[in-house]
């Protein structure tokens, strides 16, 4: 089966067997299924965070299990509970909808409500973990379901303990806690002056998420036009000494300071300095407004892709001492 139509970058590669699941009997019967096949289970959302290099040696499940409910309130506290694969940007306006705040910043984002705890989405000072109240999992080594507070799922930037056990669960529910009253979060990026400009001095959640909405447009391409991952690499951390460095060379550098002392560098930034952004060779290419985001124009391959960004990592590495993380899942 192609997965050309299963992955934002509209890489052609092929899995060795496919299977739609739509709820917690058919994750079984996949998982039973891969067993009998002496084959690996590779979960796919959105497909919004995967780079295939080759074709996959596995049964590839993609989560097509819809449904969304208010589970409790209290207190203008809502618990809410989505199916992994209902799609995020649709959970995210149905929140809103509901009168409910919390997830506004993280609007327009690729991908499923599955998905969005393994790398912990976040955007524009907001993460999934923040609001994440609990996951119900399969786990594939025991075949049990299993419950995951908040602390469990040990979040990080772009980082949680799903990402590091690969394979080892499939996140079949999310629960997220929704406040009725907004506590807004307009410090990061350009959210509050593109408000300001609306001449929105009161702002509600939904004000927010459409302010978000339009931001990311101007920047970000939509992958159902333009093949791409989102941001490739992680922003990455140095240290103050490293960093205080680099500004002196460099005093236009974008770092944030960190509550442990360490710096977040903004990665698009350094690319951008060294001569990449909107870098294209074949159909292989470094977006134009954002230079954290790799594209394929047509026909690029994931090797090409991975070709490119190695080059990107090893010129930022020796330009600036600073080593790139890959953020999508790598196949
Ligand atoms: N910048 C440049 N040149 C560029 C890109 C960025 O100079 O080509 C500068 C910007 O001017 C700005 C800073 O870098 O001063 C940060 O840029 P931006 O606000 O575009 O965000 P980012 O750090 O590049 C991160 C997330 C995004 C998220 C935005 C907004 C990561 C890896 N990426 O990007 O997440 O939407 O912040 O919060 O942390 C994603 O993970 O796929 C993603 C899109």
């Amino acid at each position: 089966r192609s997965l050309k139509p299963f992955n934002t970058f509209a890489v052609e590669q092929r899995a060795r067997l496919f299977a739609e699941a739509n709820d917690d009997a058919e994750v079984r019967q996949a998982l039973a299924l891969a067993t009998r096949h002496d084959l690996p289970l590779l979960v796919l959302g959105g497909g919004s965070n995967l780079l295939l290099t080759r074709d996959v040696e596995a049964l590839v499940l993609r989560m097509a299990s819809r449904g969304k409910r208010i589970v409790a309130e209290q207190d203008g506290s809502v618990l809410v509970e989505a199916e992994a694969g209902e799609p995020w940007h649709p959970f995210v306006l149905w929140t809103l909808q509901q009168g409910l705040a919390g997830l506004e910043n993280l609007s327009l984002i690729p991908g499923t409500v599955g998905a969005s705890p393994i790398q912990n989405i976040g955007a524009y000072g907001v993460e999934i973990g923040d609001v994440l109240a609990g996951i119900t999992a399969l786990d594939c080594e025991t075949g049990a379901l299993r419950d995951f507070s908040q602390a469990e799922c040990a979040f990080g930037y772009r980082d949680s303990l799903f990402k590091r056990q690969p394979g080892r669960y499939v996140i079949l529910r999310v629960r997220v806690r929704l406040q009725r009253q907004a506590s807004l979060h307009l410090e990061y990026g350009p959210i509050r002056q593109r408000l300001a400009e609306q001449g929105i001095i009161a702002p509600t959640a939904l004000d927010v998420s459409q302010a978000v909405c339009a931001i990311r447009r101007e920047k970000l391409p939509d992958p159902s036009e333009l093949g791409n991952a989102g941001s490739f690499f992680k922003n990455p951390l140095v240290s103050a000494e490293l960093a205080e460095r680099l500004r002196a060379a460099h005093p236009g550098l974008v770092a944030y300071p960190q509550a442990d002392g360490q710096v977040k560098l903004a990665a698009g930034w350094l690319i951008e300095r060294a001569g990449w952004k909107g870098y294209r060779e074949g159909d292989v290419g470094v977006h134009r407004l954002q230079a954290l985001v790799l594209v394929n124009y047509g026909q690029a391959t994931g090797a090409q892709l991975l070709q490119l960004a190695q080059r990107i990592q090893s010129d930022i590495a020796s330009r600036f001492g600073v080593a790139l993380e890959i953020e999508p899942n790598v196949i």
